[in-house]
């Protein structure tokens, strides 16, 4: 049996490394990607190997805002139909605001990294969509739904916009496209080294539940839309936040 085949961006590490364990125990090969081949390739063996299924997943190194080089995960593709993408790719880019030119740049690399990365891998990957039954995973933010992120929320609230669009396109062939929406997740590399103790306590008293999400919590929600038990949930947004925005 031909395995399904799933592509994943940022997947080597934190939410995406989550997203990629949770698809190999579904049954997919996997391919990850991002833009450091060293922390991709061992991502790749341990995955594969907790699994207990070692060289189901496959590393590809590639910046997403580079049109060549999304290239290169096509060729990784190598002519197989893809069943699921799933854009994880993204973070807060920083920069100095002080002047125009300066807002003008970081406007564009918040832009670059969570809108453009997730257009030109799925309209790369758009042919070779399986047909029946593709999906398509957009990973956007409660920053996106609640503001205090800038740049960076209106990024990603861009894609909720677009997701709508291709969710109209591609539906009558039977692709699903859809928006999981994380609230906080700890043990990734997002803060890096903006997180303090009080600002982890203070967004885990923003939740309902009272704790941080893990990765595996917006893995189960992307595993799920991924799955053929979801083939009737399409152009929609999934919060996954514990609890920290409600009901939007
Ligand atoms: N953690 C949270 O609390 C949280 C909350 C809401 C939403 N999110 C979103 O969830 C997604 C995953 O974030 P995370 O928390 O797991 O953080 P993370 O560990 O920093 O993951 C981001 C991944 O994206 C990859 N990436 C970034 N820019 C790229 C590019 N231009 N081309 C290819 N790959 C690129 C990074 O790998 P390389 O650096 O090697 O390229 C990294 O593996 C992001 O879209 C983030 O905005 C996170």
């Amino acid at each position: 049996m031909v395995e399904r085949l799933a592509v994943v961006s940022g997947g080597g590490t934190g939410i995406g490394a989550g997203v990629a364990r949770g698809l190999v125990a579904d049954g997919f090969d996997v391919l990850i990607v991002g833009r450091r081949a060293g922390v991709l390739d061992a991502a790749a063996e341990r995955i594969g190997a907790e699994g207990g299924r070692p060289g189901a997943v496959r590393a590809v190194a590639a910046d997403l805002t580079d049109p060549g080089q999304v290239d290169r995960v096509v060729e990784a593709v190598g002519g197989r139909g893809v069943d699921a993408v799933v854009n994880n790719a993204g973070g807060y880019l920083g920069g100095d605001t002080g002047t125009l030119a300066g807002t003008a740049a970081h406007w564009r690399a918040n832009l670059d990294a969570n809108v453009l990365t997730a257009v030109l891998l799925t309209e790369a990957l758009r042919p070779v969509l399986r047909r029946p039954g593709g999906r398509v995973v957009l990973l956007s933010s409660i920053a996106a739904q609640r503001g205090g992120g800038g740049a960076y929320s209106a990024a990603k609230a861009a894609l909720h916009g677009w997701a709508y669009d291709l969710a109209t396109q591609l539906g009558r062939e039977q692709i699903t496209v859809n928006v999981v929406s994380p609230g906080y997740v700890a043990e990734t590399e997002f803060f890096g080294d903006r997180m303090t103790p009080e600002g982890h306590a203070a967004r885990v008293a923003a939740t309902l539940v009272g704790r941080a999400g893990q990765p595996d919590d917006i893995a189960a929600a992307v595993r799920y839309l991924v799955g053929p038990a979801a083939g009737y949930v399409t152009g929609q947004v999934l919060g996954v936040n514990g609890g920290s925005v409600l009901g939007r």
